[in-house]
């Protein structure tokens, strides 16, 4: 074999290896099997919401079934955005541990936080348990509580899970006109520098099996801080990731 085609097939096996660790899951395949969410995966996917669900690693989707949007469908797509964002958790809740959920640890932490464009607590949702029941609303305050969580659609313990529920759950003020530089810039960094790099690095390995008491990151006081942990996680992934690369080069120079 000569140097340059075991180079080439060296890189072609780093290539691989890192594009098959990036998704454990394509939600769009998965929601594609029930008819009933049709109308909710194309929002999912028009709204490039899917393929951010895609790059994380544990998240959980609150999903809402043909005819069931409200007015969402007729607003403008960035609004559509931040509001179907705002039902995608960033952690893996499925009932049992939705119906556990201690108050004390504060807010769900949502994928719309991480644009940087939620004003107050748009960007998180709070839960209430009730005679069994689990409601959700938007953490902004006097957001009303009457979304219930109805049951699971489906489920890949831990890394994603696709909840069914009543109703939208918008924030007050999320359709509001925000100023066109931040609303034409899903990825700006968010003052906790939950930037680019750590939302679209490799996943983080220590979050896949949290249990009843996974912390997604929402933090006790409801401020907007995703867990430093989670992203001091993706930066050294992303560091063991430029090493591998580095190794290959080096490999590769030394044929
Ligand atoms: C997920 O599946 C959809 C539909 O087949 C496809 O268009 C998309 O590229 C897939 N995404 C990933 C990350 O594989
Ligand atoms: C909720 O968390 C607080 C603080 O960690 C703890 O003191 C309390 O016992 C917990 N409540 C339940 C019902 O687990
Ligand atoms: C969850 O994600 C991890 C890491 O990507 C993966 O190894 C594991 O197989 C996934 N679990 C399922 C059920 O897909």
């Amino acid at each position: 074999m000569s140097p340059s085609t075991s180079a080439l097939i060296l890189v072609s096996a780093v290539l691989l290896l890192s594009s098959a660790t990036t998704s454990a899951y394509n939600v769009t395949l998965i929601l594609e099997k029930y008819p009933d969410y049709t109308e909710f995966n194309n929002l999912l996917s028009k709204t490039g919401v899917a393929d951010e669900i895609n790059r994380r690693q544990t998240i959980t989707v609150f999903a809402l079934s043909n005819g069931h949007f409200g007015d969402i469908s007729s607003k403008k797509d960035d609004v559509q955005k931040r509001i179907i964002s705002t039902h995608v958790v960033l952690d893996y809740y499925d009932v049992t541990k939705l119906k556990q959920y201690n108050t004390s640890k504060g807010p769900l932490t949502t994928l719309f936080q991480t644009y940087g464009q939620a004003k107050g607590q748009q960007g998180f949702l709070n839960v209430v348990v009730k005679e069994g029941e689990v409601f959700l609303s938007s953490a902004v305050k006097g957001a009303s509580m009457d979304t219930k969580v109805e049951s699971s659609v489906a489920s890949q313990p831990y890394n994603i899970s696709i909840l069914s529920i009543s109703s939208p759950i918008v924030a007050p003020g999320i359709d509001g006109a925000l100023s066109p530089a931040s609303a034409k810039q899903p990825n700006a960094p968010s003052p906790a520098g939950e930037g680019p790099a750590a939302a679209e690095g490799p996943k983080q390995e220590e979050a896949s099996a949290p249990g009843p008491e996974g912390d997604g990151g929402a933090t006790a006081d409801g401020s907007s801080e995703l867990s430093p942990n989670a992203n001091s996680a993706a930066v050294k992934q992303v560091m063991s990731g430029f090493g591998l690369i580095a190794a290959a080069a080096s490999f590769v120079a030394g044929l």
